[in-house]
């Protein structure tokens, strides 16, 4: 193997930057020319690749966002898209891909693994919602956003005695909720993965305030409801006034933690060496701090558990 490239698919996360300097360092370390292809699998399909060197990884660690930039691309689930990009690919003599995305973008390296070309994905989402990693590239760095988020609220919501409800990403995947609550001591923790009875949400506010706590934090998952909805119904049925904010894509910005850091580093380094022993469809990932590599196809098929432990604490610390 002589060429191979690297793209950024899906919603971007902190460490992608990283992950894509050790993809083209480590390449041109072990004597590979590597191409960098612009605008996910959408640019894939247009041609838009370019040799990528040394220097045009230079400074990026540090910075949040994908120098490659990123897309959603519905086109490329077709059978004659994929085909199309394995012909933009070939045309540059490049004989493997490194896919960084979420599990949209693992299920097109998939295909195109499945069609005859070699790709190798990395967890980039800050959604931590993939298997057989025990965190994604991207996490960590949200995580930090969302708790210093929390914590300001918690100042306003003191001073006031206010209950908030701070919405975070999270469609499928509680952990960004499950985590940041746990870490920034929220009363409630909502998350797709369990059935949160409204009821249940009240009488803990109501125990608060029967031992004298006027303010709350309620952290919810985008996927469980909207805060707006939830805030409607807390003071419909139950007269309880509430403030909301919703932190949106805020979550997907900034600088990396240094953990995503050496994280994408790991991870994009591993990629590139799986590729030169000639494996292709293969998913990267840390677990217990070993990097490890699985079938790409066995990790799209299994849900990426949440961690039980962690919700139990967090219940049991939130009485
Ligand atoms: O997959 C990452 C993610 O940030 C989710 O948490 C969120 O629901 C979604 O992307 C938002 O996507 P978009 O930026 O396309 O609206």
């Amino acid at each position: 193997m002589k060429k191979i490239a690297v793209l950024t698919s899906g919603g971007d996360s902190p460490g992608m930057n990283a992950a894509i300097r050790a993809v083209v360092r480590k390449g041109i370390y072990s004597g590979l020319e590597v191409y960098g292809v612009y605008q996910g699998y959408a640019g894939l399909m247009n041609g838009k690749i370019k040799r990528l060197d040394l220097g045009s990884v230079g400074d990026i660690i540090h910075r949040g966002g994908t120098i490659l930039y990123s897309a959603r691309s519905e086109e490329f689930k077709k059978d004659e898209s994929q085909y199309l990009a394995i012909e933009q690919l070939r045309k540059h003599e490049i004989e493997g891909l490194v896919v960084i995305g979420g599990d949209g973008s693992y299920r097109g390296a998939a295909k195109l693994t499945e069609k005859g070309f070699p790709c190798i994905g990395l967890p980039g989402t800050i959604d931590n919602d993939i298997a057989g990693t025990d965190y994604t590239i991207g996490f960590d760095t949200a995580l930090n956003t969302v708790i210093s988020s929390i914590d300001k609220i918690r100042d306003t919501a003191t001073s006031h005695d206010r209950t908030f409800i701070i919405e975070v990403m999270g469609r499928h995947a509680g952990d960004i909720a499950l985590f940041s609550g746990l870490a920034s001591g929220a009363e409630s923790i909502l998350i797709p993965e369990r059935n949160h009875e409204i009821n249940e949400i009240v009488q803990k506010l109501q125990k608060g305030i029967e031992r004298g706590k006027k303010h709350s934090i309620i952290v919810l998952a985008e996927g469980v409801c909207s805060a707006h909805d939830l805030a409607k119904s807390l003071e419909k049925d139950y007269q309880i006034e509430t403030r909301i904010s919703v932190l949106g894509h805020i979550q997907r910005g900034g600088s990396p933690s240094g953990f995503d850091r050496v994280l994408a580093s790991r991870l994009g380094a591993r990629a590139v060496e799986v590729l030169l022993e000639g494996r292709g469809g293969r998913a990267i990932g840390m677990q217990k701090q070993k990097i490890v590599d699985n079938d790409i196809m066995e990790i799209l098929s299994q849900k990426d558990p949440l961690p039980e432990g962690v919700y139990t604490l967090s219940q049991q610390l939130s009485i």
